[in-house]
């Protein structure tokens, strides 16, 4: 794994913001397949992004989007919908076609069907080409909670005591956070070609640390991301207080410009 120790959350996303920039390049017309994630740890990678778009023309327009899950049983257009928050606070703000934006149906009448379908649609679109995650405090990415297979396609799961008490803050009480979710498996998270994980603040430190560090385990499903061939961490200095090796990481990436890499 890459990890990269920014200095705080803002050079975190300027870092994450780079990637995606290079990869959209990349891919020009032939339009770059980008892995979308919410909750708050890529918003500021989502404004850069929102800001490079209008002030130095990136463009989105040849893009498309696959978010990493979604509540079952809210309506799209609800305020904590996933459909709505990554309109709110990154595509609508951008010129990616809005009908390209797609995510599971948390209202579809057979959800473990809509799983299906919905993992099918990612590699009829060939596959995601970079994926931006958060991480849960609890070690999950996208909702792929801890004991979740490391072979598990996209599908129905349902949230841990403790995410749904993390999540509350954005809904009025605990009470009305959706316990169902439908969320892309570790497997499909992992047939992406790039994933650029980004973590923030001293609450995922220990979640950083058993990912980057720990034992490949489903104790820590984001852990499953040490057998991925291109995966890059991006931590601010309190996601990284519980680093072993951080002054490792520090020197790596101080190298790598001696490379010229
Ligand atoms: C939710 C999302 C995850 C996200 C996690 C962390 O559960 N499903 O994709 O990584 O929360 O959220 P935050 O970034 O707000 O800490």
């Amino acid at each position: 794994m890459e990890i990269i120790i920014a200095k705080d959350a803002e050079q975190a996303a300027s870092v994450v913001a780079d990637r995606f920039e290079d990869v959209l390049h990349e891919r020009g017309e032939d339009g770059a397949v980008l892995g979308l994630a919410t909750g708050s740890s890529p918003v500021l990678t989502y404004r850069e992004l929102i800001a490079r778009h209008r002030e130095q023309d990136l463009s989105f327009a040849h893009a498309r989007a696959f978010l990493l899950d979604e509540y079952i049983g809210l309506t799209a257009d609800h305020e904590q919908s996933y459909h709505r928050f990554i309109r709110e606070n990154f595509t609508g703000h951008v010129d990616i076609p809005d009908e390209l934006v797609l995510s599971p149906d948390g209202e579809a009448a057979d959800p473990r069907a809509e799983a299906a379908r919905y993992d099918a649609s990612i590699g009829e679109a060939g596959g995601v080409d970079i994926q931006i995650l958060g991480i849960g405090a609890n070690g999950h990415i996208g909702f792929n909670e801890p004991s979740s297979s490391f072979g598990s396609r996209t599908r129905v799961k349902t949230l841990t005591e403790q995410t749904v008490r993390d999540n509350a803050r954005f809904f009025s009480s605990s009470d009305e956070v959706p316990i169902h979710v439908l969320t892309q498996g570790l497997a499909t998270i992992r047939e992406a070609r790039r994933i650029v994980l980004i973590a923030t603040g001293e609450g995922k430190a220990e979640a950083v640390r058993d990912m980057v560090e720990g034992p490949v385990s489903a104790a820590c499903p984001a852990s499953i991301l040490q057998m991925h061939p291109a995966v890059t961490v991006v931590v601010d200095e309190a996601a990284a207080r519980d680093l072993t090796h951080a002054d490792y990481y520090r020197f790596i990436q101080s190298q790598k410009d001696r490379l010229g890499s």
